[in-house]
């Protein structure tokens, strides 16, 4: 697929993994809107990279719909990608003192990283249906997951949940895509160091690094952008969940 020419939505596109992924987009010619919830942040890129910032509620319908409609308006949206993140609730399924884990908090996590993930893979879908086929087929959905999907750490239960959830989503949904020419990729990233750590990413990267094999350092976000662009241009990938993690997997705490 070709992503010069295409244009692409980034839902989490200030943050870091979805801002890197902007950059490279951007940089490989496609025209890129961006969809996050930080107006100024989101300015901020519009008027360095000239791309667009649309205000956007992944959890919302109408929301994405208008981030894929400002897509659409730029060019033939091929390329959606999903970055976002949000608060997640954690805490032990039985606390110490016998307390159960907050249900309200489980449904909320499952709100923002599963059913959000939902939200924007259906409307993108939709939306990248409706555009004239390709040699490649008409376009690509980018998900994010997490380790955790797999190897959930005490505490994690309802992200881990949600990432699970997203990783189930992905070979059905391009079961479901594949008569659109539509394929679904998802990438399931280890740790990290993004700048939304600020000072204490010195610390994260002081205990996660030794712990990754090799390299023995936290992800940074441009390789999590480089997977993206490289799932794009690849036609055969698809249904797939790639880990990108140094072979990092997590212990239980
Ligand atoms: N950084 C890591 O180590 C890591 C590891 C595994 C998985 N992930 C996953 O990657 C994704 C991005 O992580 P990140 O490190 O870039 O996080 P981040 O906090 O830097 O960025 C997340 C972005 O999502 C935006 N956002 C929050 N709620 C939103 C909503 N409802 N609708 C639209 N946008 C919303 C935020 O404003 C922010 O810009 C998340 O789903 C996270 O779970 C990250």
């Amino acid at each position: 697929m070709q992503i010069s020419g295409s244009s692409a939505v980034v839902v989490g596109g200030t943050g870091g993994l979805g801002e890197a992924t902007v950059r490279r987009l951007h940089a490989a010619g496609a025209k890129v809107v961006v969809a996050d919830l930080v107006d100024d942040a989101g300015r901020a890129l519009e008027k360095e990279l000239g791309v667009r910032y649309v205000r956007t509620d992944a959890t919302d319908a109408d929301d994405v719909r208008a981030a894929m409609a400002a897509a659409e308006e730029a060019g033939p949206l091929r390329i959606s990608v999903d970055a976002h993140g949000g608060p997640a609730s954690g805490g032990r399924l039985v606390g110490r003192d016998g307390t159960p884990l907050d249900l309200a908090g489980f449904r909320k996590t499952i709100e923002v990283y599963l059913t959000g993930v939902f939200n924007v893979m259906r409307l993108a879908a939709a939306a990248i249906g409706r555009q004239e086929p390709a040699e490649g087929g008409r376009g690509v959905i980018v998900n994010t997951a997490s380790i955790a999907a797999y190897e959930g750490q005490v505490g994690q239960l309802p992200y881990a949940a949600a990432k699970g959830g997203v990783v189930g989503m992905t070979l059905v949904a391009a079961r479901d895509l594949s008569p659109l020419g539509v394929r679904v990729v998802t990438i399931a990233p280890g740790t990290f160091l993004t700048p939304a750590y600020g000072k204490a990413g010195d610390q994260l990267e002081a205990y996660w690094g030794p712990q990754v094999p090799h390299p023995k350092r936290m992800g940074r976000s441009p390789e999590y952008a480089a997977l993206v662009q490289h799932i794009c241009e690849n036609d055969y990938l698809n249904g797939e969940i790639i880990r990108l993690d140094g072979a990092l997997r997590f212990p239980p705490k």
